[in-house]
């Protein structure tokens, strides 16, 4: 059955970080742990922190760079996409607060909650709308506040994460040599309990109790995570690799999630990449959840390290459990 009228390729980026740095000294000051073992734990030197505001205002300033780059209005956009485990709230959505402030008047979207594979996801969705033929572009925004979810009294899981927001273009285009290839995507449930926030939702309505019990952040059994992240990326990584028939010299670059450099470097080896062909910037901004990935294409673009034609593997993995990869040749 043929589904694809058209080729989906990314055709604007924008990115937004915030001024306030978080490095490991401040850390140091406020829970036990080292410079050294957040440095070689996990690869993390710096972390960027929104003092005021909401997700909502990291994500409308990083589209506003993707439009004002891209010389573009905000009339134009057809769909804005969300990829957000720290919306503004639980409804309205993100992506109506974003519409309403970067002025899309034409635009519909939604929000998408895949935690650290939710770019991907929203990636893949967005692609499948354009391939579709049902809309000429879409707006994918991975933007998390993870500082408003984040207890800094609790060293496993505070020096890991930072605030950001990067957004991507897809449009359609009957050019076939670029553009997206393709994904593997998945969800296991049953590892919901490694990775969570439990309070604030229906089953643990916001209650003194709930407050009390600290429900309302993040909660990550390290440990656990961490083995089945390390197998879950790199085999699926590997997997699309194999399924397209690309060998590692193909391959211009891995974008991986940015959760810990050791995840990152067991991705890369297993698919045989040598490092300089990974995108990494989890030393200056750690883990930004759902921006991760569109902030390393942005930030290897501007600076010129991107080229069109380039073979580029995208992969993630995050709570649910959720993970997954796509395959795209770059085309701008
Ligand atoms: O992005 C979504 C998916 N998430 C991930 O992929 C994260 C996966 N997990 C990880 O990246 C790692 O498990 C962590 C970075 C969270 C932890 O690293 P680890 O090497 O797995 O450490 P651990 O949890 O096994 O802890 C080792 C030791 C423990 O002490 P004991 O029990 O051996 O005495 C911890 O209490 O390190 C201790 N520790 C720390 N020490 C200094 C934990 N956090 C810290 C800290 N500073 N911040």
């Amino acid at each position: 059955m043929k589904t694809k009228r058209y080729n989906a390729v990314i055709t604007g980026l924008g990115m937004y970080v915030p001024e306030k740095i978080l490095d490991n000294a401040f850390f140091e000051r406020i829970v036990d742990t080292t410079d050294e073992w957040i440095r070689t734990r996990t690869g993390i030197r710096e972390r960027r922190i929104l003092e005021k505001g909401a997700t909502s205002d990291l994500a409308a300033k990083a589209a506003e760079d993707l439009l004002k780059t891209k010389n573009m209005s905000p009339d134009d956009i057809e769909v804005i996409i969300v990829a957000t485990v720290t919306p503004d709230m639980f409804f309205p959505a993100t992506a109506c607060l974003v519409q309403n402030t970067i002025g899309a008047k034409n635009a519909w979207g939604f929000d998408l909650s895949a935690a650290c594979s939710g770019f991907l996801f929203a990636y893949q969705t967005a692609c499948s709308l354009v391939e579709s033929g049902t809309y000429k572009n879409v707006m994918v925004i991975g933007a998390d506040k993870m500082s408003s979810i984040v207890d800094y009294t609790d060293r496993n899981n505070c020096i890991l994460f930072g605030d950001a927001a990067a957004a991507i273009l897809i449009e359609r285009t009957e050019d076939n040599l670029y553009g997206h290839r393709g994904s593997l995507l998945k969800i296991d449930g049953s590892g919901h309990d490694a990775l969570y926030m439990k309070g604030g939702g229906s089953l643990n309505p916001p209650s003194h109790e709930t407050v009390d019990k600290k429900m309302h952040y993040l909660y990550q059994d390290g440990k656990a995570v961490f083995k089945v992240a390390v197998r879950g990326m790199a085999d699926i990584s590997y997997e699309i690799m194999k399924k397209n028939n690309l060998t590692p010299d193909d391959i211009a670059y891995l974008v991986p999630h940015q959760a810990n450099m050791r995840i990152i470097d067991a991705t890369a080896e297993r698919m045989g990449l040598s490092k300089d062909k990974v995108m990494i910037n989890i030393d200056k901004y750690g883990n930004t959840t759902a921006a991760t990935i569109p902030l390393c294409l942005v930030e290897y673009h501007r600076e010129g390290k991107v080229k069109k034609g380039d073979k580029i593997i995208l992969a993630a993995f995050g709570a649910g459990y959720t993970w997954g990869a796509s395959y795209l040749i770059w085309g701008m």
